[in-house]
C-alpha cells in the first residue's frame, strides 16, 4: 500500500508522470450521471472476453438505461496480432453488420467506445495508445489516436457514419453504470482478463489538466505496477517465468500476479514444479500439464467450489492426463487457493490504497463510498469476492464501502459516459 501510494503520487505529478509505472491517466470524465440523460447511443466495447457491438436507450423519466440490442463479434487471433488497419476494418464491418439488422444505418448517433487499454487523452474523443496490454498487439496502433483510425475504417467503407465519440475505460464504464444507481460510487474496478482500477480526484491534485476546480476521472492502470521492479521483493519464479513467456515481458507486472489471463498459468508452472519435486502425482508430469495455456483460469473457480470442487478437479485432473490419488486432489485445491487468495489481497491491498486517497482527499475522517465492480474473476470465483472485501476493510477501517457489480459496465456505461459529456456540452453551450 505504501509503494502504491507513492507511485500514485508521482503518477499524477507534472514532471514526475512520463516515467510513472502506474500512468494514473486523466480521462477527461468530469462528472458521474445526474439522472437527467438521455437519448439512443451505439456502444463498441474492445479489451474484455468479447467484443461487442450494442444499441442504448437512456430513458430520463424512467431513470434507467435500456439495452435495445446488442452483437457479439469474434476477433481472430490473426486480427489482434495483426496490423491495426485490419483490426479497426474489422470493427467497422461489425457495426455496419449491427446497424444493417437495426435498420440504424441512416442514423447518426453518438457512440461510446469502452477501449480497455492504457490511452493518454487529450479530450474525451481524442485518446492516444500508449501500449496494447493482455492478448492485443496490433502493429500501428501505439502512439495513435484511436477515434482517429476508427473514423478512417468507417469512411473507408463510405456507407454510414457515426456522431460524436466518447472514448471510456472499461472501468470508467464500470463506475458511470453503478453510478447511475448510487450516485455515491466514484470507484471503477475490473478483475478479468486484466486488472485495473478508476476514481475521482480532485482537479487541483491533477497536474497535468489545467483548472483547479471540481473532479476529474483518473484511470489509474494499477496493472503496471511493478514496472519499475519495486515488486521484486513478493515476486515469485512462477510469476518471472509467467511474465518472460507472455507476449509483453516486462510490463503490467502487477497485472500478471492477479488478472483472469495469466493465474491459470501461475497453477499450472506450480503444479509443474510439485510434480517435478515428487510432491504430486508421483512424481509423473503429462504431456498437457507441460504445455503452457493448459490449465485454464476458469479450472480454479471449479477446483474451489464449496460443494462440487474435490469432484470437479478429479476431473479435471484426469482430462489432464494426470494420476492422481486423494492427496494430491487436496493439494492441487491449497495451490489453487493460494494462487486466487494472493489476488485478491493484493487487489484489496490497492483498492483500499484508492479509497484511503479519497478519504484524505476529502479532509474527512470517515468515508462511505461504492466501488463498481465487474470483470470474470470477480464474478465467477466462489470466494474472490469474499475474501477481497474482508481485506479492504481490514485494510481501510475508517471507510464504510459497498461494492455493487455493474451490470454490463462496458456497454451501457460507455454509453452513459457519452450521455453525460452530451449532456454538459449542451448545459455549456446555454
Ligand atoms: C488492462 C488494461 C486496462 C484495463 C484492464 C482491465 O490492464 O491496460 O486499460 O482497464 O486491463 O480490462
Amino acid at each position: 500500500m505504501s509503494l502504491l501510494k507513492k507511485d500514485v503520487n508521482r503518477g499524477l505529478g507534472k514532471h514526475s508522470h512520463h516515467r510513472a509505472p502506474v500512468k494514473m491517466l486523466p480521462t477527461f470524465v468530469r462528472a458521474t450521471p445526474d439522472g437527467t440523460e438521455k437519448g439512443d447511443f451505439l456502444a463498441l466495447d474492445l479489451g474484455g472476453t468479447n467484443f461487442r457491438v450494442l444499441h442504448v436507450r437512456v430513458l430520463e423519466e424512467e431513470q434507467k438505461m435500456v439495452k435495445m440490442d446488442s452483437q457479439i463479434c469474434a476477433i481472430p487471433q490473426e486480427i489482434m496480432t495483426g496490423t491495426g488497419e485490419q483490426l479497426f476494418d474489422h470493427i467497422a464491418a461489425c457495426l455496419a453488420e449491427f446497424l444493417d439488422s437495426q435498420n440504424l444505418k441512416g442514423h447518426t448517433l453518438p457512440l461510446g467506445f469502452t477501449f480497455s487499454f492504457p490511452c493518454e487523452q487529450k479530450e474525451i474523443d481524442k485518446s492516444i495508445l500508449i501500449r496494447w496490454t493482455k492478448g492485443f498487439n496490433c502493429s500501428g496502433v501505439e502512439g495513435e489516436d484511436v477515434v482517429k483510425l476508427l473514423r478512417e475504417a468507417i469512411h473507408r467503407r463510405g456507407d454510414y457514419d457515426i456522431g460524436s465519440v466518447a472514448m471510456v475505460n472499461d472501468t470508467v464504464g464500470t463506475m458511470m453504470s453503478c453510478g447511475y444507481r448510487d450516485q455515491s460510487c466514484e470507484i471503477g474496478m475490473i478483475i478479468g482478463t486484466g486488472t485495473n482500477a478508476c476514481y475521482m480526484e480532485e482537479m487541483k491534485n491533477v497536474k497535468r489538466v489545467e483548472g483547479e476546480d471540481g473532479r476529474m476521472c483518473i484511470n489509474t492502470e494499477w496493472g503496471g505496477f511493478g514496472d519499475d521492479g519495486s515488486l521484486k521483493h513478493i515476486l515469485t519464479e512462477f510469476d518471472v517465468e509467467v511474465d518472460k513467456t507472455s507476449i509483453n515481458p516486462g510490463v503490467h507486472t502487477f497485472e500478471k500476479m492477479i488478472s483472469g489471463m495469466y493465474l491459470g498459468e501461475i497453477a499450472r508452472l506450480l503444479l509443474v514444479k510439485l510434480t517435478k519435486d515428487q510432491l504430486l502425482f508421483k512424481g509423473k508430469t503429462s504431456e498437457a500439464l507441460l504445455t503452457p495455456g493448459s490449465f485454464e483460469t476458469r479450472f480454479i473457480s471449479e477446483i474451489e467450489e464449496e460443494e462440487s470442487g474435490l469432484k470437479n478437479t478429479e476431473t479435471i485432473l484426469t482430462q489432464l492426463g494426470l494420476t492422481w490419488d486423494s492427496v494430491d486432489v487436496r493439494v492441487v485445491r491449497v495451490v489453487c487457493d493460494t494462487i486466487s487468495s494472493r489476488s485478491a489481497r493484493l487487489c484489496a491491498a490497492a483498492l483500499a490504497t484508492l479509497v484511503n486517497r479519497i478519504r484524505v482527499n476529502r479532509g474527512r475522517g470517515h468515508l462511505k463510498t461504492t466501488v463498481g465492480v465487474d470483470g470474470t474473476v470477480y464474478r465467477k470465483h466462489p470466494n474472490f469476492s469474499e475474501e477481497l472485501q474482508t481485506w479492504v476493510r481490514r485494510l481501510s477501517p475508517d471507510c464504510d464501502i459497498s461494492f455493487l457489480v455493474s451490470e454490463d459496465g462496458s456497454g451501457k456505461g460507455a454509453a452513459m459516459v457519452t450521455a453525460v459529456a452530451q449532456r454538459i456540452a449542451l448545459q455549456s453551450r446555454l
